[in-house]
């Protein structure tokens, strides 16, 4: 049986997506292709309607169809459901059951970088209340920290986001102010937010400055592979992790799905880093 799999998103175009799955579909010996397709926003029922006719396996959902696409699907999975928003949909049967691999493909990136154990031990701050911060949180709080705190532009929509996602022990919500001044608190700082993404190289969710030696900034952008934000923490003293990471777990979670096999993402980060016109 041939896979057939693929991205739905609008702009698309540059969606590293398929070069990724298509060289895991060809280093599993699975047969099939995974394409990226640009869906008018009016057109998205019938772009699933035709995907499900043409025998799709399953597809990733990009902006701005995360949360538009849920009506049109027979289930979610607890991520799914607890953040409001399916990146991965998986067909079973005629059942399309939609998935978030978001939240858990950063914290299988930041996993690369610090154990669970650290992770049990740390303080955690996440910069952003948006889509991503809900599903980093979502899949953060899991492991245990010892305190995860939000902070965001719009510092109401911080509140929010800790009242509407439900995990065993809520985090707190910060004022940027209050974040800056107690940054010298965190283990791990973790940027959710666009600011710092090409083209607008130069903006920083926050200032970093204090950030605790050792402590460890975590992007969740690759372009650029190293943000202002990242570089900031790096000339402070800190570790860094850039959003490579996050981006493959997050799809090779998604190929798991539909074929069963987790695929090599080491070998898939460093594909990313030299495609964005990095080094290893
Ligand atoms: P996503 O689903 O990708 O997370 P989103 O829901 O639009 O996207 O959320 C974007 C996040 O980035 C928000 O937290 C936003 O802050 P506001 O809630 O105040 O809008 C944040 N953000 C975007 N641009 C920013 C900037 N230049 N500085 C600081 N925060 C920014």
């Amino acid at each position: 049986m041939a896979y057939l799999l693929g991205v739905i998103g609008n702009p698309i175009a540059q969606s590293k997506s398929p070069l990724m799955h298509n060289k895991w579909l060809e280093n599993e010996g699975l047969d099939g292709f995974y394409q990226a397709f640009a869906i008018e926003p009016e057109k998205l029922e019938a772009a699933i309607i035709g995907m499900k006719a043409l025998g799709f396996n399953g597809w990733n959902v990009t902006i701005p169809f995360k949360e538009a696409i849920i009506p049109f699907l027979d289930e979610l999975d607890a991520a799914a459901n607890a953040i409001g928003a399916v990146n991965t949909v998986v067909r079973k049967g005629e059942k399309l059951i939609g998935r978030n691999t978001d939240g858990l493909g950063f914290v299988q990136s930041l996993l690369d970088k610090r154990s669970a154990d650290q992770l049990k031990q740390a303080s955690i701050l996440i910069i952003g209340a948006g889509g991503a911060a809900k599903g980093i949180y979502y899949a953060l709080a899991k492991q245990l920290p010892k305190k995860i705190a939000i902070t965001n532009r719009t510092q109401l929509r911080a509140e929010s986001l800790v009242r509407s996602i439900s995990v065993e022990s809520p985090g707190c919500a910060f004022s940027i102010g209050e974040a800056q001044e107690r940054l010298g608190e965190f283990d791990i700082i973790i940027n959710t937010t666009s600011a710092g993404m090409f083209p607008n190289i130069k903006d920083m969710p926050l200032d970093i400055t204090n950030i605790k030696k050792n402590a460890l900034a975590a992007d969740i952008i690759y372009n650029p592979l190293e943000t202002s934000f990242l570089r900031k923490a790096r000339l402070n003293g800190a570790d860094t992790l850039n959003g490579v990471g996050m981006f493959v777990h997050q799809g090779a979670l998604a190929f798991s799905y539909w074929t069963g096999k987790y695929p090599n993402s080491e070998q898939a980060i460093n594909t990313i880093i030299q495609d964005q016109g990095g080094t290893i």
